[in-house]
């Protein structure tokens, strides 16, 4: 999605803007641009990568002095990816940069044809600007003139906007859409997330919706529509500018899905005392928990997958039934909800608008929410009703790997204590689990990065696949979901996921000689049926990746061609070095393609509109 920053002090802006869009790259972009104070307000904008719009600054040096400017990366809603449907929009009087959608943009655009205002680009953007023109030309007050544009605007914003006349003074502004302020030694700033900042400060505000942010060199104050002064809580990240940069990798990726073990291992002690899962939520650690009939894991994307991950924990271990729902469903399909239900939202960013809008949907129908989310402070956070935090630090690269996994921790976390609640499972056993989780796993997952050469040579054999099929049962069956989303999202490869006795009932023709098919086979239960399925695509010629547990290798006779084995684990706890295989298997492939691997086309790290 699209990255916003922002800065007035006495620094030189260009450099700070520059570097700010660099760190916002992840979220996705198609085109850039910035508008400075210097003589007036100078906007340059490009459609494409950030070092375009850095060469059409060079041709403008007289810039370098200037000290307060807005920047912008934009992925196109409205618009193709053209210089002029970048922003900053505006006209003479002010510049303006806006993430989300204005819904009701054509007809502001019909009432200000009206009024004689022209158009030169095709986004909805440009009307709220010009609309803000338009009540500025007649207030001259741009607080005032900020508000009157608000009040007309539908849709979700966040803002950044510098005024001509104020050249030391930007204006900040959102509403269902993620914006921070932050004050530095030199001056202050605004940014669309947390990492861009981080080069100055890990202190910053965010801003309450509709809460406007004035910000000047020497101090930042927040107002309401009605002209109160108000104070706004200053949050505080632990990340630091290196945990935000690759560290020594080549993608951001391959050393996010390295940072696995530590997130799972940090993420299972915070949330053990005894030994015994403990979340310091009454909901959580107390009787209440077991009065839920049936609990709902709504997400998009990576994160839902991690929900079909915690159903069938929580299934198995707590007979509790568990719906998994994809976000942008279950916000419109008028979800069956009960009162005694809980509704969990999965989301690493806490932004996602899908995620969101299914969050406000179960609160509006009185059911209790849970949020489980990696960003501090984000919005589904702070209006879920009880939060609990995965602590993968900051992830950068747009395919999710290590959120996942600790989305999973959590989730098994969750299954645990419910199981001992409910009496389903004994402390003992809930104990034994617990340390191997915390233990065990970062081990096992560990050991898989130590081999990553093996997943690599077995990458080289299936790089120049056109379709893929990832099989498997029971929990590998949702381990298979997520591992083909990462695939084809980063390597172009059109990949399908499949229950291995769902395939022949049509997909199997699709499988001819040397179509590639990973097959993940670690539920020992199962693993015979597994065997039947790989031989079904064996015998029609598929190549056969086959990824499974030490003993299913030791106990079957596997029609592979690669065989990936994993290291020891209890059964159980085996998705986590598996999905770890599978992220490298992916990561991989694209890296071999000379793919953008961090930042695949069209998407975005953070989808904050529907
Ligand atoms: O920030 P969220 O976890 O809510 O994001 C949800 C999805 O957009 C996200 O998981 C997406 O599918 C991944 N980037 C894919 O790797």
């Amino acid at each position: 999605m699209c990255g916003i920053i922002g800065y007035t002090g006495t620094r030189s802006v260009l450099p700070i803007l520059l570097e700010g869009l660099s760190t916002l790259e992840y979220r996705g972009y198609d085109s850039a641009g910035v508008a400075v104070h210097q003589n007036g307000l100078q906007t340059v904008k490009s459609k494409g990568r950030l070092a375009l719009l850095e060469e059409k600054l060079q041709a403008r040096a007289h810039l370098e002095a200037a000290t307060c400017g807005i920047g912008h990366t934009r992925w196109a809603t409205h618009g193709e990816p053209s210089d002029q449907n970048s922003h900053p929009h505006g006209t003479d009087r002010l510049a303006l940069v806006h993430n989300g959608i204005i819904e009701n943009y054509l007809e502001i655009a019909a009432f200000l044809v009206e009024q004689g205002y022209t158009f030169s680009s095709q986004t909805d953007t440009e009307s709220a600007a010009k609309l803000l023109d338009y009540h500025y030309a007649k207030s001259g007050d741009p607080q005032e003139a900020i508000f009157k544009t608000l009040a007309m605007l539908r849709g979700s914003y966040a803002l950044g906007i510098c005024f001509a006349d104020y050249p030391e003074r930007i204006y900040a502004v959102r509403k269902d859409n993620p914006l921070i302020v932050a004050k530095t030694p030199t001056g202050a700033l605004i940014a669309s997330d947390v990492p861009a900042v981080l080069a100055h400060t890990n202190t910053y505000w965010r801003p309450e919706e509709g809460v406007l942010a004035v910000l000047e060199k020497d101090a930042v104050r927040f107002f309401k529509s009605s002209g109160e002064e108000v104070s706004q809580k200053q949050e505080c990240v632990d990340w630091n500018v290196a945990q935000a940069q690759k560290g020594g990798f080549p993608h951001f990726m391959l050393k996010e899905i390295h940072e696995e073990p530590t997130a799972i291992s940090q993420t299972a002690s915070a949330y053990m005392k005894d030994g015994l899962p403990h979340f310091n939520l009454e909901l959580l650690d107390t009787d209440r928990l077991k009065e839920f009939r049936a609990i709902h894991i709504v997400a998009c994307g990576t994160a839902m997958h991690a929900g079909l991950i915690g159903k069938s924990v929580i299934e198995q271990l707590c007979r509790v039934p568990v719906s998994v729902e994809i976000a942008s469903e279950f916000r419109y399909r008028d979800p069956i909800l009960h009162e005694q239900d809980l509704v969990i939202l999965l989301s690493q960013s806490g932004e996602t608008a899908d995620t969101l809008a299914a969050l406000r949907h179960a609160k509006a129908n009185g059911v209790h929410t849970l949020a489980i989310v990696n960003v501090i402070g984000s919005t589904v956070a702070r209006e879920a009703d009880s939060v609990l935090y995965t602590l993968a630090g900051p992830e950068i690269a747009v395919a999710s790997t290590k959120a996942y996994s600790v989305q999973c921790t959590l989730l098994y976390l969750l299954a645990l204590r419910l199981g001992l609640v409910n009496g389903k499972l004994s402390a003992q056993t809930v104990r034994e689990i617990c340390e191997k989780l915390r233990v065990q796993v970062p081990a096992a997952v560990e050991e898989v990065l130590k081999s990553c050469d093996k997943v690599r040579a077995a990458a080289e054999k299936v790089v120049d696949a056109e379709h893929m099929f990832y099989i498997g049962r029971g929990v590998d069956c949702a381990l298979c979901t997520e591992a083909s989303l990462k695939l084809k999202e980063i390597s172009y490869i059109h990949s399908e996921a499949y229950a291995a006795g769902e395939l022949k009932h049509g997909t199997i023709s699709l499988v001819v000689d040397g179509t590639p098919v990973v097959a993940l086979s670690t539920v020992s239960s199962v693993a015979e049926k597994m065997l039947s399925g790989i031989r079904e695509v064996a015998s029609r010629g598929a190549k056969i990746l086959c990824v499974t547990t030490k003993q299913i290798s030791e106990q079957y006779d596997l029609p592979a061609d690669i065989h990936l084995v994993l290291p020891e684990i209890d059964e159980l706890l085996a998705p986590f070095p598996a999905i770890c295989v599978m992220q490298l298997l992916a990561y991989y492939v694209s890296a071999l393609k000379g793919l953008d691997v961090d930042k695949p086309r069209n998407l975005a790290k953070s989808v904050t509109v529907e």
